[in-house]
């Protein structure tokens, strides 16, 4: 699969420092073994997230030159709210500085304890702002989801049976809302259908539960209903988005993905009554409603990015740009999520590194090993993430999946950046025995990924029983 060619040309440009493979391993040892702690400007291919990563367009910083940084009533807001409402169709529009904010601010406001959030899947911020609240996070993915190997267009949906289930079992009166996150981020990018979407909708409608929907990757969700759902083909990606937000009641964003912007987020609902309590909120930990944490060229930069990330030849590229990675991979032998998601090539480490237990972070280990030896960064989403202990036997509960996520940041990387990651992984790949496993030394209690520490496991202590090899012998 050959990659696409890029629908931009380039006008500025950002030097890359080299460093050297003896620098980078003294660079690991200092940070922990944390990728979040290594300084940027010693990675070369920065892979981490494709949030608040995107390259603005001249249209973008030209719009930052209109910054109104009125205390109240920007005129950027007030563009921004139009662009928002033209999207979603919700009433109210509240901004935010990323997304985790907007779900501060809902969660905080509507969430008691012992109540209940349904969802495809939370992502790991969604999560902790919902346990924050002493509720429960409860992800209801179909179950082909947790298979990497199982091809299906709509990787993303919610098992619509196990959400009525779960209803029933908490009881309405104990879900103030449900929630779909498009595309779901934590188990590979992968989008839910409209008719999905649909079904979802109206379970929750027979219970009188709002929807609303984590809508970070909503054009490239779009993108990918319009390729593949039977009846959207010839419809525009403004429109299919339009019939996708009318089906909920209201979304949070974070405008650090397709609103292709550095910083920035917003919350969007219909409900009056919710919007008053949330803007009350809002005032104490962010901000003026018509700023709510961002100046006002950071609003008109979004304004402008979630119009433009609607580009059909935009998000062809895009999704292309991802695909053609992960088709790169797979073709030299590298164990990936399928199919390839919308902003990242997922690398499943448990087939990577066989001979690691999940007990070793072997996603961790081999996002490691990947920025040692080609000075590329990811991230791990596995156990480090969302491994969880069993308070009553101290037992680690390991999360399905253990994945490393290669994600691309819009419109930075070329096509060769692209080519040489592929490289790197398939060679990586043929030499994984020499990669051994970690040993966790801090963690915090929430979120513990982005300040966890590590160490290099003893030869004596890789090796598990079951070892897929002969390891270093036990002495
Ligand atoms: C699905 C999803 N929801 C919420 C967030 C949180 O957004 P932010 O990083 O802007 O706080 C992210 C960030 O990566 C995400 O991927």
């Amino acid at each position: 699969m050959n990659f696409p060619s890029e629908p931009f040309r380039i006008k500025v440009v950002e030097p890359i420092k080299r460093t050297t493979r003896d620098e980078r391993e003294r660079l690991l040892r200092e940070a922990g073994y944390n990728l979040f702690q290594v300084p940027a400007e010693s990675v070369a291919i920065d892979l981490l997230t494709d949030s608040g990563t995107s390259a603005m367009s001249d249209s973008q910083w030209a719009g930052m030159m209109l910054g109104d940084e009125s205390y109240a009533g920007s005129k950027n807001f007030h563009h921004f709210e139009a662009v928002v409402r033209r999207l979603c169709g919700y009433r109210y529009v509240i901004p935010t500085h990323q997304g985790r904010a907007a779900e501060h601010v809902l969660c905080s406001t509507v969430l008691k304890q012992g109540m209940c959030v349904p969802n495809n899947m939370h992502f790991d911020t969604t999560r902790a702002n919902v346990e924050h609240q002493e509720a429960e996070a409860e992800d209801l993915v179909i179950k082909e989801a947790y298979d990497p190997h199982c091809e299906l267009p709509f990787k993303g949906n919610m098992d619509v049976a196990r959400l009525e289930e779960t209803i029933r079992r908490v009881g309405p009166s104990r879900i103030p809302f449900g929630m779909i996150t498009i595309t779901n981020n934590s188990a590979g990018g992968q989008p839910v259908s409209m008719a999905n979407i649909r079904a979802t909708r109206q379970v929750l409608n027979r219970y009188g539960i709002p929807l609303f929907f984590d809508a970070c990757r909503f054009a490239e969700n779009c993108f990918f209903i319009h390729e593949r759902e039977p009846g959207y083909a010839e419809r525009s990606v403004r429109d299919i988005a339009g019939e996708l937000f009318s089906l909920g009641d209201g979304c949070l964003l974070s405008g650090k993905k397709d609103g292709l912007v550095n910083i920035g987020g917003f919350l969007a609902l219909n409900d009056a009554r919710w919007a008053q309590a949330i803007t009350d909120m809002l005032i104490l930990v962010e901000g003026f409603p018509t700023y709510g944490g961002l100046a006002g060229r950071d609003l008109e930069a979004m304004a402008r990015g979630l119009e433009e990330v609607l580009d059909e030849e935009y998000l062809r590229y895009r999704i292309g740009q991802v695909r053609a990675l992960g088709a790169l991979l797979d073709e030299g032998g590298v164990p990936i999520v399928k199919p390839t998601g919308g902003h990242a090539v997922y690398v499943n480490a448990k087939e990577f590194l066989p001979h690691l237990h999940q007990s070793q972070f072997p996603a961790q280990a081999l996002a490691e090993a990947l920025y040692r030896d080609y000075g590329i960064r990811t991230v791990e989403i596995g156990t480090v993430m969302f491994g969880k202990r069993n308070s009553a036997t101290e037992d680690t509960i390991y999360p399905a999946l253990e994945l490393v996520r290669l994600a691309i940041p819009r419109r930075v990387y070329t096509n060769q950046h692209l080519s040489f990651v592929a490289e790197a992984l398939v060679d990586l790949y043929h030499r994984r025995e020499s990669i051994g496993g970690l040993v966790m030394t801090y963690e915090a209690p929430r979120l513990r990924h982005f300040t966890a520490r590590f160490e290099e496991e003893t030869p004596a202590a890789m090796v598990w029983p079951g070892a897929g090899f002969a390891a270093a012998p036990l002495s």
